[in-house]
């Protein structure tokens, strides 16, 4: 009988010695639009970026700045409406255009999400560790029901779920959320993926089990090579537990670094603005987007050049033609005409 392959993907894994990570989605140009209704909305506009196998990518920006979308779209887990155009390679093959049947094939295998919401996302009808069984059965069709079975308690001890073989057989009612939340880890990495998305995956729960959900990611991407795509809106999560940071503003990214490169030196009025004064690594954990001044703007009617340009207190004529995402300073790109350059050498 064919074995599962073991969790431990040592080709993905960067070989700190010889360096040269490798590049494990590349996206370029990526937008997404909805077309149904009477105006377009251009929900993910020309988004480009390459993430590195065992590399921590967080996503922030206001709600409806597209992160969800940018990353739905990676699965084919938008509705019809969407028009996807651009490219995403997942090692090397085109995720764009894909039809439902290799889509499908693509979630969970190579990419898995996990979402804010374990209680909706589990069956409540099925014990936890049929669901995980279920999981890596649908993924790998070869393998009879015992040999998943011990797998999936291998996988819940994987996400250090306390008394796997116990909990194997209880119900999600039965789980904390936070316990809730491992079992969605778990079945995410049924499949093996090389990239997991975990989209506001910690948001419900409380600051400690935030904190171990978070180290368990970490975790993970370190000893399974997985990389990882961090979507939230908790800005001291970003800064404590990713490699590189993306800002999103109206379906671009406007300001793109390593973590500590951009908590640093934040250059774009949105992302200051985000972080409220000067952000800096003491940035209390855990914090808040704050409230800014005005709205996102209307993704059907798009200002004319910087999207951020009606709510920046920077803004000038300039700002009416579009700055583009360059990489003005090594390793940190932003899209802006009046970065804050104080104290820049
Ligand atoms: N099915 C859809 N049809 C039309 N518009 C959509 C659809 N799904 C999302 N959108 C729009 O796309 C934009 C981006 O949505 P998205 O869910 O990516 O935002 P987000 O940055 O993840 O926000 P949040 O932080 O609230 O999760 C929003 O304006 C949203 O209304
Ligand atoms: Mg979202």
């Amino acid at each position: 009988m064919r074995t599962l392959p073991e969790p431990t993907v040592a080709d993905a894994a960067p070989d700190a010695s010889t360096a040269e990570p490798r590049t494990v989605l590349s996206v370029e140009n990526l937008r997404v639009t909805f077309t149904r209704g009477a105006r377009p909305v251009h929900a993910v506009n020309g988004i480009s970026y390459e993430l590195q196998a065992g590399r921590m990518l967080a996503i922030i920006g206001e709600s409806g700045s597209g992160k969800s979308v940018s990353v739905r779209a990676l699965m084919g887990l938008l509705p019809p409406s969407a028009s996807i155009t651009g490219s995403a390679r997942l090692d090397g093959r085109e995720l764009v255009g894909l039809d439902e049947r290799s889509l499908r094939g693509v979630r969970g295998n190579d990419i898995s999400v996990v979402f804010q919401d374990p209680a909706r996302s589990l069956n409540p009808t099925m014990s936890v560790g049929h669901q995980i069984t279920e999981a890596i059965r649908t993924h790998h069709r070869e393998i009879g029901k015992k040999e998943a079975a011990e797998r999936a308690i291998e996988l819940l001890r994987m996400v250090r779920l306390p008394a796997a073989e116990r909990r194997f057989h209880e119900y999600p009612h039965q789980l904390s959320g936070g316990m809730r939340q491992r079992v969605m880890i778990a079945i995410a990495l049924a499949g093996n993926p090389k990239v997991l998305i975990a989209d506001e995956a910690t948001t419900a729960l409380d600051v400690t089990t935030q904190a171990q959900i978070m180290e368990l990611l970490v975790d993970l991407q370190e000893r399974l090579g997985t990389a990882v795509i961090l979507i939230s809106h908790d800005l001291g999560l970003a800064a404590s537990y990713a490699d590189e940071v993306h800002v999103m503003y109206a379906g671009r990214i406007v300001e793109q670094a390593d973590t500590d490169v951009l908590f640093r030196n934040v250059r774009m009025p949105y992302t200051k603005a985000l972080l409220g004064a000067i952000p800096q690594l003491s940035t209390p954990p855990h914090s808040l987007l704050p409230v800014i001044g005005g709205h996102p703007p209307d993704l059907s009617a798009l200002p004319v050049g910087c999207s951020f340009r009606p709510r920046c207190p920077r803004a000038t004529e300039k700002c009416e033609e579009r700055p583009e995402l360059i990489e003005a300073e090594s390793g940190h790109s932003y899209a802006c005409w009046h970065p804050h350059l104080e104290g820049a050498k």
